[in-house]
């Protein structure tokens, strides 16, 4: 029985943050002791200093595999992960082909095996056909439902998701933005360009927060009628957050991206594509708007939406290039740069990162630095302050939105069920990630 003892650093958690030694045995927590206490441990870790989390779960990535390992595999996307300081993902099913059966889980689960540096969960995808393998698919963290076209094409209609309230036995996740609005408006935009080079910037335009509102009050209504669990993902401007607060009584959750909360229209001028997302980037006061509705406890948990895309692909022009942007090396810099510069509070952080992600989805033995919770440890070093360089990610991509960004607050450490995996900037430990367990 192999024993580390984290010492004398200070533990956060969701009521705030304490002075403690946190004894490691195997892959599990198995004490925390007030500092000065003679602990035996087989390592000791100084940790003066320095912040002890417990890993990040990411509700919401896109690791590409199957069928993209080009622009991301499992190897390089769970490096990314734990050198950002998160422990768990869970994996979204636009995947080529698509994530659709027990099946299709299976054979993914075949292809993770052995080859994660993170734990892992899996999402299962709707076609408008497929209710009875969604009810019969065993321990997934949800159903991924696009009621938009975005990567993978797996837009569905409302006639279909409707049904999908009423049917199925599993944590409906919603992609909301209203296909119809995006058509109508994709024709007056671009008609204004005539042949001119597209202007990135009127993605926001096409996709606009009235488009999304639309979509979050659709699947909002069918929550409330059904009496099925909701969560909304990637929440992007105030009118989504107005109308989720209307049915916060019918257990509606969300979450928001990191790039909505840093990124706006204004960077369209430097980032060009490279900031193209669905949903898209928002004004500056949507920006604000988002970390008010974090700050009021009106957003459950922030989940990075990580979806490489090559430099290739998103140099191309508005038309060509694909949505979506890394972020999994960034969420925890970003928000340890919010609580050393904005007021964000280290409880709150625990809560939107690691517990709340944890309870929103029942995974068993995680979220918490608590005695008998499985050792998914990030320490962190809240005064160092580092540039985020393209050429030291570890996504294959290579690149990010905030290259040439300094954040303060990074991660020094992270452990995986009780392995380090990651220290000073270099992955150092065994693809040890494992499926996490969900409630139910
Ligand atoms: O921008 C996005 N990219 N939005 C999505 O819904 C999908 C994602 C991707 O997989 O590339
Ligand atoms: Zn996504």
């Amino acid at each position: 029985m192999a024993t580390i003892l984290l010492k004398d650093g200070q533990v956060g958690c969701g009521l705030g943050v304490y002075d403690a030694d946190v004894l490691i045995e195997d892959n599990k927590i198995v004490n925390t002791f007030d500092w000065g206490k003679e602990i035996k441990a087989d390592k000791v870790i100084d940790c003066k200093g320095k912040l002890i989390l417990p890993g990040l779960i990411d509700a919401h990535v896109h690791m590409r595999e199957p069928g993209q390992s080009y622009k991301e595999d499992w190897e390089t996307g769970s490096k990314a992960a734990v050198a950002g300081g998160i422990t768990t993902v869970f994996d979204m099913p636009n995947n080529q082909p698509p994530i659709l059966t027990v099946k299709d889980l299976d054979a993914k689960r075949a292809l993770i095996a052995d080859r994660s540096y993170c734990n892992y969960g899996l999402f299962i995808g709707f076609n408008g056909k497929n209710i009875s393998e969604i009810n019969k698919a065993k321990n997934i963290a949800g159903v991924k439902v696009y009621a938009a076209t975005s990567t993978g094409n797996m837009i569905v209609g409302g006639g279909d998701i409707e049904k999908l309230f009423k049917k199925c036995n599993k944590t409906i996740v919603v992609h909301a933005e209203d296909e119809v609005s995006i058509a109508e408006n994709t024709e007056t935009y671009l008609a204004e360009f005539d042949g001119r080079e597209i202007d990135p910037s009127i993605h926001s335009k096409i996709r606009s927060p009235e488009c999304a509102a639309k979509a979050v009050k659709f699947v909002c209504e069918l929550a409330k009628k059904s009496g099925h669990k909701l969560h909304v993902a990637h929440v992007s401007s105030d009118q989504e957050i107005a109308v989720i607060l209307e049915y916060r009584d019918s257990g509606v959750t969300c979450e928001v991206s990191p790039h909505h909360l840093l990124l706006s229209e204004d960077d369209y001028g430097q980032l060009n594509n490279f900031i193209k997302v669905n949903p898209p980037v928002r004004s500056r006061t949507n920006v604000f708007g988002m970390w008010k509705a974090l700050k009021f406890g009106e957003i459950d948990i922030v989940a990075t939406d990580h979806a490489p895309h090559t430099f290739v692909e998103k140099q191309q022009g508005y038309m060509q290039a694909p949505s979506g942007m890394p972020e999994l090396e960034t969420l925890l810099p970003i928000m340890l740069n919010a609580v050393n510069s904005e007021g964000l509070e280290v409880k709150e952080l625990v809560k939107l990162c690691c517990e709340g992600p944890a309870k929103l989805f029942g995974v068993k033995g995680k979220g918490q630095i608590e005695v008998g919770f499985d050792a998914d440890i990030v320490v962190v070093d809240m005064d160092m302050e580092r540039e985020v360089k393209n050429e030291e990610l570890f996504t294959k991509c290579g690149w990010s939105p905030y290259h040439g960004s300094v954040f303060k607050g990074w991660p020094i450490m992270t452990f995986v069920g009780g392995e380090l995996v990651f220290k000073g900037g270099k992955v150092v430990g065994k693809k040890v990630g494992k499926e996490v367990e969900f409630e139910g």
